[in-house]
């Protein structure tokens, strides 16, 4: 059979996560998806009206099928985590069983075990102020959902993942370098998930035989990039500075993940692979 994907992340046809599921999709994959619970009504009525079905077309012309969406709050572990304010919230009323735990759960009933996880989200409050302006409170918001999300979703989902199972997050080069504007703490999040990456590669390999890379992205236009404001600066910067002076896609984002996803990465794990045209090997703009 083919292999079965979860996709954390995806709340309209314009992100990563979405390319991603469609190249999963394209190689045969069975797609799951876990949407953040406030974007759930509006993913899952879109996508039942068919707003989304000239996003869902494959290379063989047939439509991507998404089998089930899962609400998921990736900043919640456990039922008993969530407060009061967000269990009244009228965003998420209508939905059960959205902590992490709960959802490794609801699949592990649902289809036994998966083959390939994917982590597409980040939050961060504050992401717009500048670090030295950054509150703590904001600046642990960014790491809980940008970070310690990946954290807890491997916790609970690669005890049911086939052994030879794969895993990647999503980064940001703004870890490593200074990216003026990229503030709030994202970028000590993107540095926390890369430095996880290793230790988490090595912990899932050596017990469940399990890789975990993550791909250090360029910059698109999706909604989480557009909220910060300055994307389309980072755009015009790598198409002017960068080796390959072309405006990345996000297919080539996704074909990039369903490699790191597939056999044919089978010794690559611990890795932060850059997919963005190069930019991260400059030294000197010119
Ligand atoms: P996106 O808006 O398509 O994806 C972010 C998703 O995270 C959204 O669907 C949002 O609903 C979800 N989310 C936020 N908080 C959540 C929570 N607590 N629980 C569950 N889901 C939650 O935007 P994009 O840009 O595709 O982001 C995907 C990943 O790619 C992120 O990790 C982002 O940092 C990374 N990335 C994006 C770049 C860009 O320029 N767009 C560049 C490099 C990395």
């Amino acid at each position: 059979r083919g292999k079965r994907a979860f996709i954390a992340g995806i709340a309209d046809e314009n992100g990563y996560g979405w390319a991603i599921a469609k190249s999963l999709a394209a190689a045969g994959a069975e797609i799951l998806v876990g949407t953040w619970v406030p974007a759930m009504n509006i993913f899952e009525t879109s996508l039942r009206r068919g707003k989304f079905d000239a996003s869902r077309v494959l290379p063989d012309g047939s439509l991507m099928e998404i089998t089930k969406v899962y609400p998921l709050d990736a900043v919640f572990d456990h039922p008993e985590d969530v407060p009061e304010d967000i269990k009244s919230n009228r965003r998420y009323a209508g939905y059960s069983n959205w902590t992490v735990q709960e959802v490794a759960e609801c699949v592990k009933k649902d289809f036994g075990t998966i083959d390939i996880l994917v982590h597409s989200l980040a939050n961060g409050p504050e992401v717009s102020k500048p670090l030295l302006e950054t509150s703590r409170k904001g600046y642990l918001a960014a790491l809980s959902a940008s970070s310690y999300s990946y954290v807890s979703l491997l916790k609970h989902f690669v005890p049911i993942m086939n052994p030879g199972g794969a895993t990647i997050s999503l980064t940001h080069n703004a870890s490593e370098r200074i990216i003026p504007g990229y503030g709030g703490g994202m970028s000590s999040a993107k540095a926390a998930l890369e430095s996880d990456t290793r230790v988490l590669a090595f912990e899932a390999g050596r017990r469940y035989k399990v890789r975990i890379n993550t791909i250090s992205a360029g910059p698109l236009r999706s909604r989480a990039a557009k909220a910060i404001g300055f994307v389309d600066t980072m755009i015009e910067y790598s198409i002017n500075n960068a080796p390959l002076q072309k405006e990345l896609v996000a297919d080539e984002v996704g074909n990039a993940a369903a490699f790191l996803l597939s056999p044919l990465s089978s010794a690559i794990t611990g890795s932060v692979v850059y997919v963005d045209n190069g930019l991260n090997a400059m030294g000197m703009a010119v």
